[in-house]
């Protein structure tokens, strides 16, 4: 039996947009769940969207939409969103599902009963503007709003309370025990100095508002965000229901990790495990916080510094990309900067140059020496090849010890050791010399062979990490998949290799400039996030087939009498002459169409528009700039278009 590995993204609020900074977490943990799979565990991989709380029916209230339907659009545009960046997550949960609710109220009803949970009053700090409580010690010099500086003013409000305080000993003494329980170091030692401090019993219930989860018992209190949130943990897998079998598989397993940004750390390494410990579940996960992406000017935000969303760099880059600079260029327990020139330079030196380079110019070579063809050499080895050997054996060790301990910049940067080896090996062999001896030929094929699984190797280990590249890289150097794996990392593993007779450069070189300042504009605000087509469903051919579209001739043309946008057309579709209302105003004038032969839905249910009769629709096509019907000019009203 595989050994299990669950891991969890933080759930994500659904303010607004999700930047490049929590884009960060999603793609870490796709990594590591990708890499765990790879080395045999059996993985899961939890992410979702955490959607009650004052501040989201707040937004909803000035879109002038319920929460609810507010939630369920940011919920759709995330699980977009991951599906575009291929996120290998293998449930999405919501804490407005049902299946949260009802967990979130037992464990509430639970911990009530027993005790931990009880009445009392909240004192806090209440700033009108930002509509949110602060406490004592939140709170910015003269009692002001931390976040706005304004006035706030003392409130008192009945609310139930976690007690903390019981299990503070209980918890610093499984921090003392488990001593990688809370990675990096630094953030451990931050936690323990916390706690230490004493902790305050937490309030964990509101009456200001509406849009939570109620508490069963009382409901004129809505569960606090901290308990809702954190038990997605587990309600996601049937904890405390009668179908909990993944709970049992993957809780009780081998490895849970939970990955969070630092700001989060004390709800996770404090508030979470006193839950646990409270209703009596194991502690069964590792927590690992990481640092923040920030911009030049300070934090990621509309106002301060700009903003970077991964659609920007989707769009004018590529999904490998994105992925390689979030990895790489945050360093592991500390923060790091996006910067566009930053950015730039990661693509063109380490993927277009180093990398991508090495493996046209080995496919270039192997076609050109041997005619695409080679095999693992009889030549005795030297001490380049060796060394070249030794580096590949000595990189798989760093990256899996860099893997296993979650310091994902660390495992490229050793990955990248290996690929500048492996071009100073073709510095230091000279191939094009070689092959201007026929004697030399066994050496020269000897030489290739070494590029060629030096290649595979970097492939294999890239694999969680770039999602196009690794594959393209196999397919060009004819990799089949059994030679894809972990467990064929060894070198000489594969003995023949047949590449591609034309090798396409895995990653075009970047003009500076350019793309410098068009992610400058980006940030600036200047140009527009342009956000990704949603994905179309697929259709089968049979759903294409019921529409009948046919050609049809426009015979008159008039504006519609009660909708500037909209004109009223009379088309003949070949043995009968029809009403359309199209909504194409804006870009074609009245006397523009009459003559023209378009492409008509033919059979359309008739609607009314505006009160005036549409028999079907008429074809067209946009961009940003134009619409433009689509005509036909050699076919015949009533030609069917299939
Ligand atoms: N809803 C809570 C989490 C509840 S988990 C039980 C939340 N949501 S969030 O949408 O505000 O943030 C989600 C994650 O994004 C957090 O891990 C946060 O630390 C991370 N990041 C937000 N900005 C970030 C950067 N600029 N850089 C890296 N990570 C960042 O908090």
């Amino acid at each position: 039996m595989s050994k299990t590995f669950y891991i969890t993204t933080p759930i994500y609020y659904p303010s607004g947009n999700l930047h490049i900074g929590n884009t960060y977490t999603t793609v870490l943990c796709d990594t590591l769940k990708r890499y765990k799979h790879e080395r045999g565990y059996d993985a899961f991989y939890l992410t979702g969207m955490d959607e009650h709380g004052k501040k989201i029916e707040t937004v909803a209230n000035e879109r002038g939409v319920p929460p609810i339907e507010h939630v369920d659009a940011l919920a759709e545009a995330t699980r977009e969103l991951w599906d575009n960046l291929k996120i290998d997550y293998d449930d999405f949960i919501r804490t407005t599902e049902k299946r949260h609710k009802s967990v979130v109220q037992k464990i509430f009803e639970r911990l009530l009963e027993q005790g931990d949970i009880y009445l009392g009053t909240y004192k806090g700090y209440y700033c009108m503007p930002c509509e949110s409580f602060y406490t004592d010690t939140q709170l910015a010099d003269n009692h002001t709003c931390p976040d706005c500086g304004r006035e706030t003013t003392q409130l008192e409000e009945e609310s139930y309370f976690l007690r903390l305080s019981k299990y503070q000993k209980k918890l610093l003494h499984y921090i003392e025990a488990h001593p990688d329980f809370i990675t990096p170091e630094t953030r451990k030692n931050e936690v323990v100095s916390f706690i230490k401090q004493g902790l305050n019993d937490l309030s964990v219930s509101r009456t200001t508002f509406d849009w939570g989860i109620k508490v069963v018992s009382n409901p004129k209190h809505v569960v606090y965000v901290w308990i809702d949130a954190l038990s997605n943990y587990i309600s996601a897998l049937g904890y405390g229901t009668d179908n909990d079998k993944r709970f049992q598989k993957y809780w009780h397993g081998d490895e849970v990790l939970h990955v969070v940004g630092k700001d989060i750390l004390r709800f996770h390494a404090i508030y979470w495990p006193i839950m646990l410990m409270a209703l009596d579940v194991p502690i069964t996960f590792k927590l690992h916080a990481h640092g923040f992406y920030m911009m030049k000017d300070g934090k990621m935000s509309k106002s301060k510094g700009g903003v970077i969303y991964p659609e920007t760099i989707l769009t004018h880059y590529g999904l490998d990309e994105l992925r390689y600079f979030l990895l790489r260029e945050l360093p592991y327990g500390l923060d790091g900067l996006f910067t566009p020139e930053a950015f730039v330079e990661r693509i063109n030196f380490d993927l277009a140059n180093d990398f991508g380079n090495l493996l046209n110019r080995t496919i270039a070579m192997i076609n050109k020496y041997f005619d695409g063809e080679i095999a693992s050499p009889s030549e005795p080895l030297d001490d380049i090849d060796q060394d070249l050997r030794e580096t590949v054996t000595d990189v798989i060790r760093a990256y899996k010890e860099n893997m296993n301990t979650l310091k994902v910049s660390q495992a490229l940067q050793d990955l990248w050791r290996l690929v500048s080896r492996t071009n100073k090996y073709i510095d230091e062999t000279m191939p094009w010399a070689l092959a201007k001896d026929e004697a030399q030929k066994p050496t020269l094929e000897k030489v290739l062979y070494h590029l060629a699984e030096s290649l595979r190797h970097i492939g294999v280990m890239l694999k969680p990490i770039l999602l196009n590249a690794a594959p393209a890289l196999f397919n060009q150097l004819g990799v089949e998949d059994e030679h894809t794996t972990w467990q064929s990392l060894s070198f000489g593993e594969k003995k023949h290799y047949h590449v591609t007779p034309k090798p396409t450069p895995l990653f075009p070189r970047l003009d500076v400039e350019v793309e410098v300042k068009k992610l400058r504009d980006e940030i600036a605000g200047k140009t527009q996030v342009k956000p990704l087509e949603p994905k179309p469903d697929t259709v089968s051919i049979d759903d294409f087939s019921k529409m009948h579209i046919v050609v049809a001739e426009i015979k008159t043309c008039e504006p519609h009498p009660d909708a500037d946008k909209l004109l009223v057309i009379t088309v003949d579709v070949g043995n009968q002459t029809k009403q359309i209302v199209a909504g194409i105003a804006e870009h074609y004038s009245p006397d523009d169409l009459p003559g023209k032969r378009v492409l008509v839905i033919n059979n359309l249910k008739p609607v009314k528009l505006r009160g005036v009769k549409s028999e079907g629709m008429l074809l067209a096509g946009s961009n940003k700039e134009r619409l433009e019907v689509i005509e036909s000019h050699a076919l015949k009203p009533g030609d069917r278009v299939k």
